[in-house]
């Protein structure tokens, strides 16, 4: 290994006690592969077996806690304990390569495709996402509400059933959590309409859920810091959002973006990055992990010098299995930075995955 690229390779603790080797983490990638009744199938295994011996943990696909918050085809399910061989059998495929297994625990509130929940699509409030044809949801009744958050915990345990080394709750990307937080989606009176309330109980019941782990288990909270809407969330509600979770004793906050340097739409007064103005108030309480668009090596050495904890990879871990070993193996300069549409087979994808890159011009380096 080069020594300029010794800070990606250095051991990092989690509050848990959660030992990670190195700084890098597979970043959670849906892969609509799974069964249809929401076991996973080998196709999906292998292809996470395959980037598991570098990375120092594989943050899984988002899986639902509910049937009503099923977001894809080919989700893999985690709302019932009949689906703990199947959560175990992924864990121990990452597992036996080295790294960390973490499941992404999910809802997809409004942006589940109604065929996938029998026409039943539910939010925080009846508002359709801004896309042209979004379904409008029903409002969720509190006691639905209560159901949830405690689908999360429920998942949550599965999740230590099965052998995970933890959880992350996706409260990114326009899903339930997230819409309950925006002031686009949650137009509730009632104490839901309280926007931090839900994501809030959603930890707590994880959280406690995790404590019963006999074993060091993670609990990570996974965020998008800004939404374009108007309204919508803005960086201003972001670092309220930072500041009530680093109260929580959480192990990671997990910043979603596809770009690492992105810049703030709106709600601060800052010319740094997102990340950078994320990192300060997160400050020494809670590690960061840091995300988007990075594909060499000196992209993410370039990244862990603004001080973020950890970096996750995505898109350059299809790209290429072997990016940490090649770090490693003083190899860098031979990492693949653009999709080979002609090994799918030598990278381990499977088809719907493969399908989906290949058909989206624009998604991935080289197609
Ligand atoms: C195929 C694909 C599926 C994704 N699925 C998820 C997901 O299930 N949960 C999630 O939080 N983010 C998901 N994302 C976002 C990634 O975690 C990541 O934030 C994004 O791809 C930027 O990182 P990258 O540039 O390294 O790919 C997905 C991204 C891709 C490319």
């Amino acid at each position: 290994m080069k020594s300029t690229y010794a800070p990606l390779l250095e051991t990092f603790s989690l509050k848990s006690g959660v030992e990670l080797k190195n700084r890098i983490v597979m970043a959670p990638m849906t892969n609509f592969s799974s069964n249809d009744d929401g076991t996973v199938t080998e196709a999906e295994v292998a292809y996470y077996a395959r980037r598991a011996e570098g990375v120092a943990a594989v943050i899984t696909a988002c899986t639902y806690v509910t049937p009503n918050g099923k977001g894809f085809p080919g989700e893999f399910g985690a709302d019932r304990d009949e689906m703990i061989p199947s959560l175990a059998r992924l864990a121990s495929a990452i597992q036996e390569k080295g790294a960390k297994a973490i499941l992404q625990i999910f809802h997809g509130g409004r942006m589940v495709p109604p065929n996938l929940v029998d026409g039943d699509v539910v939010s925080a409030s009846n508002v359709p996402a801004e896309a042209e044809g979004s379904a409008v949801p029903r409002e969720l009744s509190a006691a639905e509400v209560e159901n949830i958050i405690a689908a999360f915990g429920e998942t949550t345990r599965r999740a230590i059933e099965a052998g995970y080394d933890g959880v992350e709750i996706h409260g990114a990307n326009g899903y339930l959590i997230q819409q309950f937080f925006s002031p686009h989606s949650n137009r509730r009176t009632d104490k839901w309409g309280e926007r931090l309330a839900f994501p809030l109980a959603v930890v707590d019941t994880v959280k406690k859920a995790a404590e019963k782990a006999d074993r060091p288990f993670a609990v990570g909270y996974r965020f998008s810091p800004e939404e374009p809407e108007t309204p919508g969330i803005t960086m201003a509600d972001t670092l309220e959002l930072i500041d009530a979770l680093k109260e929580k004793e959480l192990d990671y906050l997990h910043v979603s973006l596809m770009e690492f340097w992105s810049e703030p739409r709106r709600g601060v007064d800052d010319t740094r990055t997102r990340l950078e103005i994320i990192k300060e108030r997160a400050g020494n309480t809670i590690p960061v992990i840091g995300v988007g668009s990075i594909y060499k090596a000196d992209d993410a050495i370039k990244a862990l010098g603004t001080g973020v904890d950890l970096l996750a990879i995505g898109r350059g871990l299809i790209i290429e299995p072997d990016w940490v070993q090649k770090v490693e193996n003083g190899q860098e300069e031979t990492i693949a930075v653009k999709i080979d549409k002609n090994a799918q087979e030598k990278l381990v994808v499977p088809d719907p995955l493969w399908n989906a890159i290949v058909n989206t011009p624009g998604w991935f380096p080289g197609v």
